[in-house]
């Protein structure tokens, strides 16, 4: 299943819109029902406006009714981490699950989202 969530997550990055960076990234969520959503960054000339491909993807998925994510994948020219808004939202979505960090090659990493993202700030703080 791993081997086939980082062909998805290489594919979504060949998918990217990045013309202002040209740093192509790819994700791929896999559910707890054995699908798989694809995510990739979609830049605007309006730079703020873009949105990275691990946020693509679980949106995507949230939106067609997924609640349960058991694995992501990222893909990218070097097999770089997450953003820390992206790691914000993986955990708040995920919670606690394994993140594969691949290239073309390859994988360059296996974490996690507690592991990216230390003594998170979640619903828990917010009180009652
Ligand atoms: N990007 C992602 O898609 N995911 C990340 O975790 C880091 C950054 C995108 C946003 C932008 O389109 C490009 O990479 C350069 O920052």
């Amino acid at each position: 299943m791993q081997s086939k969530l980082i062909k998805v997550a290489q594919d979504a990055r060949r998918k990217a819109y990045a013309p202002y960076s040209k740093f192509y990234v790819g994700a791929a969520l896999e559910t707890s029902n054995g699908k798989i959503y694809p995510g990739c960054n979609v830049e605007n000339a309006s730079y703020s406006l873009t949105i990275c491909a691990e946020r693509t993807a679980l949106f995507s998925a949230f939106a067609a009714g997924e609640k349960d994510f058991t694995h992501l994948v990222v893909a990218t020219e070097n097999g770089v981490s997450p953003c820390g808004a992206c790691r914000q939202v993986i955990w708040e979505l995920c919670g606690e699950i394994p993140i594969t960090l691949v290239n073309e090659t390859g994988v360059c990493t296996e974490t996690s989202s507690s592991e990216l993202l230390p003594q998170a700030f979640g619903q828990q703080d917010l009180g009652s």
